[in-house]
């Protein structure tokens, strides 16, 4: 690993220099990232073979130190150039230490956090020899039905590019080739969030304001904090499947951009533009995928091999340039050159055994949890705990569920090593408070099974009781109990890829559960343990917190915050709808007709969300005052500060997360009744006063406009809000002139 960043001139050298030496072949083969799952022999067989004949670049879902020593060893030492292995892996929210999911990160609005996580993650993977993460996953998603709504940032733009960012540089460091830091991959250029229905895998169908607007802003902000790496989507966007979509790939990626990096397709994506009725057969895949833009494919074992695998032959034929194959090979090159690994192409077992068990890790998973909790109720300031509360029912599936609280894209967890809600609350109370657990109704099964119901992990616990007579003795214990904690949710694998949501139920008999407790009349705490909006029917525990799945140290975590030793200050990333049918429902919608009018746009259901994006209730209370603005009025690309008063009008020193919204009065388009433009989550002593300040920079006034078809900054008046929510109501205006 380089200690300080090569020249760019000598990388490029060094890669010119291999590229003159390689058949076409080798060519295509460095183009290609295979499969290598763990005890799939006869795959890994026939990818050896491509790997000795140097007719493969990059592997994929190996995870064991050694093997990715033995393989790389046969890259360099069995064949003809000794071109290493690019070892890419889904590193999406930890490798061992397992930190929150990255929708929880959201919820913490502490970009700096999620660095510091992915910071650790990246460390982890790469000393076991992996060198490029498949992450951050920067899809804004307005549509709780999609499971992997959960690998990215939530429904807001703004958020959604700070989070990007900072796991970007979280997984990079300062350049490509940082020690022990990987190459980072944004992903899946572009709109796979907007998917019909919120099924996974199904087309979108985006307007350019929309995409412009909402969904390719985090992919920006990726790619100016130095992404090395793009994937390109699986799905078609506007009838133009994204792997093979010249406009997203080149005009817009390249040309517009200036990304200099690689891109890869999603698994198979290069193939399945035939799948789409777009390719007319694999040839004309690949060679529509390569002239799209895309430089690598990610391929899954099929029948008759890659796509790419045909580009030899389309080279002879004359249907592909040379110019463009050679430039795709010198970036998959250049990305090897800078990640060092012609000088160390291998793994130091004995190292990584002591990185991946570092304690120091485990304590970040920690505060990271305690940091992304959201507080969503509180009645009569139940939370938080006394240690000495006496007695405490701890109840539901996902109570004592060391394998769910790792949440979805862990393969590797150390079951053994996570703590649990029940046992961190049982670490956590006093000598002399009891604590009960009924796990009250099996854990609810899918209806189809998962694609990750694979080889990767230990087989899925099968926890199934009688739900009838369990439920009388959750109900039993809650009775007795002075205070009970239901931890419901959704398992593992109801959430992430291929785990998408006809409704927002909780899953199986959880609601009886949960009705059954709340009529014991017994104070109740719900923890929800998923990546998305549930649904309670109307039901009203006393306190309610949404945990996430907040990984190896969570319950560590959640214990500390039920007991008050930390503070829950994480905001909603998303609006929480009251029903399904309300979705989507983004707080950052167009006024469109009377304003006075907006609650009754259902007859049956009011218009509001039950919780709006960025909210999150705390053990303190602030109070806002002072709203100042340097000048009520600016030119077109000046800029503007912000400044308010934040109190801690409470007893107890907190967090909160200080918004900054605006509304555009009038304009060339018209724009959303609020948008984020900026936050800032800061420590506040009891009884303290902070002032926050923002600057509203033009950048952060532009948007992109279907009159012009082009970015515009209008002359206009703006409302400010300020708060803790988005729903804030301290406010101010100021006019932007000419
Ligand atoms: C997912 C990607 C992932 C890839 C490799 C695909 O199915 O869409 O997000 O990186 O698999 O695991």
């Amino acid at each position: 690993m380089p200690d300080a960043k090569p020249e760019d001139s000598h990388i490029k050298a060094r890669a010119a220099e291999l590229l003159a030496q390689m058949t076409v072949e080798e060519k295509a083969g460095q183009l290609t990232q295979y499969f290598a799952f763990p005890g799939a022999d006869e795959q890994l067989a026939g990818v050896e073979a491509e790997l000795r004949a140097g007719r493969a670049g990059s592997l994929l879902f190996v995870s064991e130190a050694a093997e990715i020593d033995r393989l790389q060893r046969i890259a360099v030492e069995e064949t003809r150039l000794g071109i290493p292995l690019l070892f890419g892996y889904d590193v999406i929210h930890g490798f061992k230490t397992v930190m929150p999911v990255p929708l929880a990160m959201a919820a913490s609005w502490d970009p700096e956090m999620a660095e510091t996580a992915q910071a650790i993650a990246a460390k982890e993977a790469r000393a076991i020899g992996l060198h490029w993460a498949f992450a951050p996953m920067v899809d804004i998603c307005r549509d709780p039905r999609w499971g992997r709504m959960i690998e990215g940032a939530g429904e807001d733009p703004y958020l959604g590019s700070a989070m990007a960012a900072a796991q970007v540089r979280g997984f990079q460091g300062h350049y490509i080739g940082a020690p022990d830091r990987l190459i980072a991959g944004p992903k899946h250029f572009a709109g796979y969030g907007a998917s019909l229905g919120g099924r996974d895998y199904d087309e979108a169908d985006l307007s350019e304001t929309e995409l412009w607007n909402v969904h390719l802003p985090p992919f920006k902000a990726a790619i100016e904090a130095g992404a090395g790496n793009i994937m390109s989507a699986y799905m078609g966007l506007n009838g133009v499947p994204a792997s093979g979509n010249r406009w997203l790939l080149t005009d817009i990626l390249r040309d517009a951009w200036g990304f200099d990096g690689f891109v890869v397709t999603d698994a198979g994506a290069a193939a399945d533009l035939e799948t789409h009725h777009f390719a007319a057969n694999k040839e004309d895949a690949a060679i529509r995928a390569l002239e799209a833009g895309v430089d690598m494919e990610m391929a899954p074992p099929r029948e008759g091999g890659s796509a790419f695998r045909t580009l030899p032959e389309a080279l002879k034929a004359g249907r592909i340039s040379e110019a463009r194959l050679d430039e795709a090979v010198l970036r998959v090159l250049e990305a090897k050159l800078r990640m060092g690994l012609f000088e160390q192409p291998y793994v130091d077992a004995e190292r990584a055994q002591r990185v991946l068990n570092a304690p120091e890790h485990r304590e970040v998973a920690r505060v990271a949890a305690e940091r992304s909790v959201v507080l969503l109720k509180n009645a009569g300031d139940l939370l938080p705990l006394s240690r000495d509360v006496g007695s405490i029912a701890v109840l539901g599936p996902f109570a004592d569920a060391a394998r769910d609280m790792a949440g979805p894209w862990i393969f590797r967890q150390d079951d053994s090593e996570t703590v649990t809600v029940l046992s961190g609350i049982r670490a956590a109370v006093g000598n002399d408070t009891r604590v009960d657990h009924s796990i009250g109704v099996s854990v609810p099964k899918r209806m189809h099974p998962s694609i990750f119901e694979n080889p990767f992990s230990p087989p899925l616990p099968e926890i199934t009781v009688d739900d009838d007579v369990e439920i009388e003795r959750a109900v039993a214990l809650a009775t007795e109990a002075n205070v009970a904690v239901l931890v419901l949710g959704e398992a593992q694998i109801m959430i992430g890829e291929h785990a998408s949501r006809s409704t927002l139920n909780l899953p199986g008999r959880q609601q009886e559960l949960l009705d059954r407790v709340l009529e014991t009349g017994t104070p109740t705490v719900l923890l929800i343990m998923t990546g998305r909006p549930m649904d309670l029917k109307g039901a009203e525990p006393d306190a309610q917190m949404m945990i996430w799945y907040p990984g190896t140290s969570g319950g560590e975590a959640v214990a500390n915050l039920l007991f008050g030793d930390a503070v829950p200050g994480g905001k909603m990333p998303y609006n929480w709808p009251r029903n399904i049918g309300q979705i989507p429902l983004p707080y950052a919608h167009l006024r469109s007709f009377k304003p006075e009018e907006e609650h009754m746009r259902y007859w049956n259901e009011r218009n509001e969300p039950l919780y709006p994006f960025g909210f999150g209730l705390s053990y303190a209370r602030f109070s806002y005052a002072n709203l100042r603005l340097s000048s009520d009025r600016m030119a077109v690309g000046e800029t503007l500060n912000v400044s308010v008063d934040v109190t801690n009008v409470s007893e107890i020193a907190a967090d909160e997360v200080v918004q900054l919204y605006i509304h555009q009065r009038f304009g060339t388009s018209a724009r959303p009744v609020r948008e984020l433009k900026g936050f800032e989550r800061v420590q506040i002593g009891a009884g303290q006063t902070r002032t926050v300040a923002f600057t509203l920079t033009p950048d952060q006034l532009r948007y992109w406009s279907a009159v012009v078809r082009d970015w515009v900054q209008d002359a206009t008046e703006i409302d400010v809000f300020v708060g803790g929510s988005s729903d804030a109501d301290l406010t101010a205006r100021f006019k932007v002139t000419a």
